[in-house]
C-alpha cells in the first residue's frame, strides 16, 4: 500500500519516508521524483559528501540520449539512432521516518539501460549489466533511519558501443520503487499462479508463495489467501499453517472457482489474489497478484485455439522506445500504442528483443493481447562489437530467470522466447545452450510454450532445432518455405515471428514511373541517395529478406497450420533506418509511424483483421497534370468499390478472395477522387479525397481533453495543416510553434520524417506531410492546459485540455 501523499515531507531536496499506520503492511513507493542527474562520470559521486547541488533535477523515468542531437559521429550509428550515449549519474537523497527501523527497505528499479552501478550512502549494491531487466537491492543494512539523509548513487554506462541493432536509450528509462516490508515477507516476485484445470464449471487455480524470514526467530506463520473476481467479488479463499519456519517457505494453496470467466483477447477480464501472512496473529506482509484464467494449444495441424476455440495470432513486433519520447517509459504512451494496434485488429505483441517494462504487461493483460516474452538478441555470440554477448557467460542464467519470475504471472504471456535469430543456430552449440535455457525456463514455468525466433528452415542446418528444446518453432521471414514445415518439421507447430520489413514513410508515394516504386528491384534503385530518403507508402517490401504484407499474409491466412504471426514492426522505432543511410535515423518499417499516426498499410490490416467496416482511400489528391496515378483503396464488408473522378466513375472493382486492394491508374487532374463501397447493392462507406489548396490554416486534435493530473498523464495532440477548405495540404512542412500554457508541460514534439534532424524536445516542429505531434504532459496541479499552435501565415488553433485529481 502505498504512503499516503500527505505523509511525504519534501524538506528541499530530502524526501522523508513515512509508514503507513498499519506498520505491518508492506509500501511500495514510486520513488522516480526528485532526482539529479549529471551526464558524464564523476569519480566520487557514489560519495555522501559529494555536492551535487548543480546537477540537473529531474523525475524518472528518463532517458538522456532522446535529449541530445543527431549526428552520423555519435558511436551509436545510425543503427542505434546516431544520437549521443556516454556515461551519467544519477542521485537521489531521501530520509526515512524512524518508525520504520524494524523494516526491511528494498529498492526496485524495473530497468536501466546499461550497466548499472547502484551504491547506497557509499555502499556498493551490485552491478547490472543487461538493461532490461528488473532489480532489486537490499538497502536495509546501510540506511539511516534517525532522519538523516540517505544518497542513493547510480552510475549508468552506456559508453561502449554500439552494443545494440536498435536505439536503446540511455539512463534509469523505466521506474523505480521502493518497498518496506517486516522481515517476515513475501518475496520478490514470490507468488506465482497457475490454472490447473478448467472448463465451463470451474477452474482450479494453485498459487505458490515463497516466503522469507529474516526475523532472526523461527516464527509459526499463517497464509490467508482471498481471492476476488473482476467485479470485487470474493469467490474463493484458502488458508494454510506453517510451523515454525526457518528463513525460507515455500507454500501452496489451491481454490476452486465455480463457473470461471476466461481470458481472452476480447474479453480480458482479470481476477486477482490478495495474500497475507499472519504470525503471532498479527498481520506481517500482504500483496496482491492479478492473473487471468485461461487455457490455450498450440496444434501442429490447426494452429492455435484460445480456451477451446481456434483463432490466428495476429501480432506485431515492437522495440522499446516511445517516439519522442525516447526510452523513457511512460504508461500512457504504451496504452495508447496498444489502442492503436488493437483498432487494427492486432491481438498480440512480441517483445521484440527483450523484456518490456512490468507495465506494458499489466497493459497487454488489460487490454487483451497475446504476448511472445523474448529474453535476448544474442547468446554467447556476438551480433556487435559490445553487446549482450560480452555479458553472456556471467548474466545470462540470471536475466533469463528473472525475465520467467517477474513475468510469469501474466495472462497475456503465453510463448517465452528465448532469443532472436540468434547465430548458435548455425552450429553445434547450439543444441547445449538451447537445452540449458529452455530448461532454466521449464524449471520456473512450463505452463508456457518456448521457442526461439530462428532463420535457418532446413532442419539438418538448425542446430537449436535440433536441440529438440523448443516447444514451438518460430521462423523469421522467408514466408515462401512455410509450405514446406509440416514435411520438414513433422509434428511440430509453427508460429512466424517476424515477418514482412516492407518500408514506408507516411503520406510519401512513388508512382508507377517512378522506378522506385517498382518492386523487388526497389532495393537495388535508388533508395539510398533517393533524395527526399522516403519510402513509398504503398505496400513495398524489402527485397533482401522481406516481402511485401499482403504476399506474406496470404500464406499466413490461408495456411492453418501456421498459428499466427508478427509483423515487422508494428510502430516506426529509432534506429535501424535499413535500408537508408544518413541522414535517415529511424525505421521504415512501421505500419504505424514514430508519431502514432497510421501508415496506409494500417487500413489493409484493419481490412483483415477485424470486422469494422474499413474503406481507405490513397493517396492524397495533389499531383501534375496528366501524371500516371495509382488509386489504391482497402476495404471490407463489401462485395465491391466504385471510384469517381470529378464526377466521372471508373471501373467497378469488386473483392475476390485474396485481392486486398482495389486499384485504378489514372491521369490526373485536379478535383475529387471519391470511392463507395457496396454490398449487395447497398452503399456501405464512402470516402472522398480533394485537391487541397496552399496551407492556410492550423488544426489540433488531442487524443484526450481530460487528463489526469499525475504530473505523467499525457495527451497526444495531432497537429494538421489544412487548407481554407479544411483539406489536409499534403506536402505542408510549414514550421509550427507551440505554446503550453497553465497546468501542462511539453514532452515531446514529433513529425514522423525518419530524416528529420530537429530536437524531440523542442517547442517548435515542422510539418512534415501536413502533420505533426506535440506531446503534453500534466503537472501535479489539476486545471487547465491551453495548447496554442501558430505558423507564419496560418490561422493560429487552441485547444484546452483539463487535468484532474
Ligand atoms: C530481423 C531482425 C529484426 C530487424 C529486422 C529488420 O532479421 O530480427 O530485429 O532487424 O530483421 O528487417
Amino acid at each position: 500500500m502505498a504512503i499516503p501523499k500527505y505523509l511525504l515531507l519534501i524538506l528541499s531536496t530530502i524526501l522523508v519516508l513515512s509508514c503507513h499506520k498499519n506498520e505491518n503492511v508492506r509500501s511500495r513507493i514510486d520513488f522516480t521524483e526528485g532526482w539529479k542527474f549529471s551526464l558524464g562520470d564523476h569519480v566520487y559521486a557514489s560519495g555522501n559528501d559529494f555536492d551535487d547541488t548543480s546537477w540537473r533535477s529531474l523525475n524518472l523515468p528518463h532517458d538522456w540520449s532522446i535529449e541530445g542531437k543527431f549526428s552520423q559521429d555519435n558511436p551509436t550509428k545510425i543503427n542505434g539512432g546516431a544520437l549521443p550515449a556516454g556515461v551519467g549519474w544519477y542521485r537521489k537523497k531521501f530520509s526515512i521516518d524512524p518508525s520504520w527501523n524494524k523494516k526491511l527497505v528494498f529498492i526496485d528499479f524495473d530497468g536501466v539501460y546499461r550497466n548499472s552501478e547502484v551504491w547506497i550512502n557509499g555502499n556498493y549494491l551490485g552491478k547490472r549489466p543487461y538493461g532490461y531487466s528488473s532489480f532489486r537491492y537490499n538497502l536495509t543494512p546501510f540506511l539511516k533511519l534517525d532522519g538523516q539523509a540517505n544518497h542513493l548513487s547510480v552510475r549508468v554506462d552506456n559508453s561502449t558501443q554500439p552494443n545494440s541493432r536498435w536505439y536503446t536509450g540511455s539512463g534509469i528509462y523505466r521506474n523505480v520503487w521502493l518497498v518496506a516490508t517486516s522481515p517476515l515477507y513475501i518475496d520478490h516476485w514470490g507468488t506465482y499462479i497457475t490454472t490447473q484445470e478448467v472448463s465451463k464449471d470451474f477452474a482450479s487455480i494453485k498459487l505458490e508463495v515463497k516466503i522469507r524470514n529474516k526475523s532472526q526467530r523461527k516464527q509459526t506463520i499463517q497464509v490467508e489467501t482471498e481471492l476476488f473476481d473482476a467485479s470485487g467479488k470474493k469467490v474463493a479463499s484458502a488458508k494454510i499453517s506453517q510451523s515454525p519456519m526457518d528463513s525460507l517457505a515455500l507454500l501452496n494453496q489451491q481454490f476452486k472457482i465455480k463457473s470461471p470467466e476466461l481470458w481472452s483477447v476480447d474479453h480480458p477480464v482479470l481476477y486477482k489474489t490478495i495474500t497475507r501472512i499472519y504470525a503471532n496473529g498479527e498481520l506481517s506482509d500482504q500483496v496482491e497478484t492479478p492473473f487471468g484464467i485461461r487455457y490455450f494449444k498450440f496444434d501442429p495441424v490447426k494452429g492455435f485455439f484460445l480456451n477451446g476455440q481456434p483463432m490466428k495470432i495476429l501480432g506485431v513486433n515492437n522495440h522499446h522506445d516511445l517516439g519522442a519520447l525516447g526510452a523513457a517509459f511512460n504508461t500512457r504512451a504504451a496504452e495508447r500504442q496498444l489502442q492503436i494496434l488493437k483498432d487494427m485488429g492486432c491481438n498480440a505483441i512480441r517483445m521484440s528483443h527483450n523484456p518490456p517494462a512490468p507495465e506494458l504487461l499489466d497493459l497487454c493483460d488489460r487490454m487483451g493481447f497475446i504476448v511472445m516474452d523474448e529474453a535476448f538478441d544474442c547468446w554467447a555470440k556476438k551480433k556487435m562489437a559490445f553487446d549482450y554477448h560480452l555479458d553472456w557467460e556471467e548474466w545470462h542464467k540470471r536475466d533469463l530467470q528473472d525475465m520467467v519470475l517477474r513475468d510469469r504471472n501474466h495472462p497475456s504471456v503465453m510463448i517465452w522466447s528465448i532469443g532472436n535469430e540468434i547465430r548458435e543456430q548455425f552450429d553445434s552449440t547450439g543444441i547445449s545452450m538451447g537445452k540449458e535455457l529452455a530448461g532454466i525456463v521449464r524449471n520456473l514455468d512450463s505452463t508456457r510454450l518456448v521457442t526461439c525466433g530462428l532463420t535457418e528452415q532446413d532442419p539438418s542446418k538448425n542446430f537449436i532445432y535440433q536441440s529438440k528444446a523448443l516447444d514451438l518453432i518460430s521462423f523469421n521471414y522467408k514466408h515462401l518455405q512455410y509450405p514446406d514445415f509440416p514435411k520438414n518439421f513433422p509434428g511440430e507447430s509453427l508460429i512466424a515471428a517476424e515477418n514482412m520489413s516492407a518500408f514506408a514513410t507516411r503520406g510519401h508515394y512513388d508512382m508507377p514511373s517512378d522506378s522506385v516504386r517498382i518492386w523487388p528491384q526497389a532495393y537495388n534503385k535508388p533508395l539510398v541517395g533517393n533524395p527526399d530518403f522516403t519510402a513509398s507508402s504503398y505496400d513495398n517490401c524489402h527485397a533482401l529478406w522481406g516481402a511485401t504484407h499482403e504476399e506474406t499474409w496470404k500464406v499466413i491466412k490461408d495456411n492453418p497450420y501456421i498459428s499466427g504471426m508478427f509483423v515487422w514492426s508494428g510502430f516506426d522505432f529509432l534506429g535501424e533506418p535499413e535500408p537508408y543511410k544518413w541522414p535517415a535515423r529511424s525505421s521504415y518499417y512501421g505500419i504505424v509511424d514514430l508519431c502514432g499516426f497510421p501508415k496506409d498499410i494500417y487500413y489493409f490490416y484493419q481490412s483483415e483483421w477485424t470486422n469494422k467496416p474499413v474503406l481507405h482511400l490513397f493517396p492524397h489528391w495533389n499531383w501534375t497534370a496528366g501524371q500516371v496515378i495509382d488509386v489504391w483503396a482497402y476495404y471490407n464488408n463489401a462485395d465491391e468499390v466504385e471510384l469517381f473522378l470529378n464526377g466521372v466513375s471508373q471501373v467497378v472493382q469488386s473483392k475476390t478472395k485474396n485481392r486486398f486492394h482495389a486499384m485504378w491508374r489514372l491521369i490526373y487532374q485536379p478535383g475529387t477522387i471519391r470511392a463507395i463501397s457496396r454490398k449487395e447493392g447497398k452503399t456501405v462507406l464512402e470516402k472522398e479525397i480533394h485537391t487541397a489548396g496552399i496551407p492556410a490554416k492550423i488544426e489540433l486534435f488531442p487524443d484526450r481533453n481530460t487528463l489526469k493530473a499525475d504530473g505523467k498523464d499525457l495527451s497526444f495532440v495531432t497537429v494538421k495543416v489544412v487548407d481554407k477548405d479544411g483539406n489536409l495540404v499534403p506536402d505542408a512542412s510549414n514550421l509550427i510553434n507551440f505554446k503550453v500554457l497553465g497546468n501542462g508541460s511539453f514532452a515531446g514534439v514529433d513529425n514522423g520524417c525518419q530524416t528529420s534532424m530537429e530536437s524531440f524536445k523542442s517547442n517548435q516542429r515542422k510539418a512534415f506531410n501536413g502533420m505533426c505531434l506535440l506531446i503534453v504532459q500534466t503537472t501535479k496541479s489539476p486545471g487547465t492546459i491551453e495548447v496554442e499552435a501558430s505558423s507564419d501565415g496560418l490561422h493560429t488553433a487552441r485547444a484546452v485540455i483539463k487535468s484532474k485529481e
